[in-house]
């Protein structure tokens, strides 16, 4: 294996991804003093950095799909346990700006197989991208489509624009407001996730806000 330029940043974001790991770590040891200035000041620091060791974790993983596969490692979750995560840090993220909702399908099962961190990460950039976009309100849904977990985020948002459910549906990079790598990654995640044959998919869609759609076997 030659040693090029992109493996010497791929280094360097990982250096900054543990750096940024261990502040992060500091950051969650400052006791809160129940002083509202002080705690939003706290709070928002904590959010800033996970939020910046999961983007440096994302595009790690980016490159190492670049040059190999992702492999994920898939273990038995609760999909109920999941959403409620996500829910309470969706909460967190909205501050109250947007109406967080979930939806979770009475049949849904009480442990599926998936790789918890990566379908988390999937998720939250979902998550991000709603908060920037949607009008009032946020859904998190949960249900099963044809033996496979749906797992979506949907928003009333004006929808994703055309060129982007065109990209993402073939796998083509596409220009974006942010950095772009959010939805590519999410499609990477899901692909990724394979169960004797069948396949992990994206779905995107436009209902009429935006829906994201995570489907794993
Ligand atoms: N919920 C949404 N509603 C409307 N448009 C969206 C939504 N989510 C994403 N988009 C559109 O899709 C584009 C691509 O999203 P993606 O998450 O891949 O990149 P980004 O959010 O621009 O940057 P990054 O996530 O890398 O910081 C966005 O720039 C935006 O135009
Ligand atoms: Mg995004």
């Amino acid at each position: 294996m030659t040693f090029d330029g992109t493996d010497f940043h791929a280094a360097l974001i990982h250096e900054l991804k543990n750096n940024l790991g261990v502040l992060s770590m500091t950051l969650d040891r400052i006791p809160l003093l129940g002083e509202a200035e002080h705690d939003a000041m706290v709070d928002s620091a904590r959010l800033l950095c996970q939020r910046v060791v999961g983007r440096l974790h994302q595009a790690l993983l980016i490159y190492k799909a670049a040059n190999q596969q992702i492999h994920p490692t898939l273990d038995a979750y609760s999909p109920h346990d999941l959403i409620q995560e996500i829910e309470a840090m969706a909460n967190a993220l909205a501050h109250g700006r947007l109406q967080i909702g979930v939806a979770v399908a009475r049949d849904l099962p009480a442990l599926w197989f998936f790789d918890r961190d990566l379908i988390e990460m999937a998720l939250l950039n979902a998550i991000h991208n709603a908060l920037a976009h949607a009008r009032s309100f946020i859904r998190i849904e949960a249900e099963m489509e044809a033996g496979r977990l749906a797992l979506r985020v949907r928003d009333d948002s004006s929808g994703y624009p055309e060129h982007i459910l065109e990209s993402v549906a073939d796998g083509r990079p596409y220009t974006a407001t942010g950095t772009g790598l959010g939805l590519q990654f999410a499609r990477l995640i899901a692909e990724s996730h394979d169960n004797k044959g069948r396949l992990g998919e994206l779905r995107l869609s436009n209902d009429p806000g935006a829906v994201f759609c995570l489907l794993l076997p």
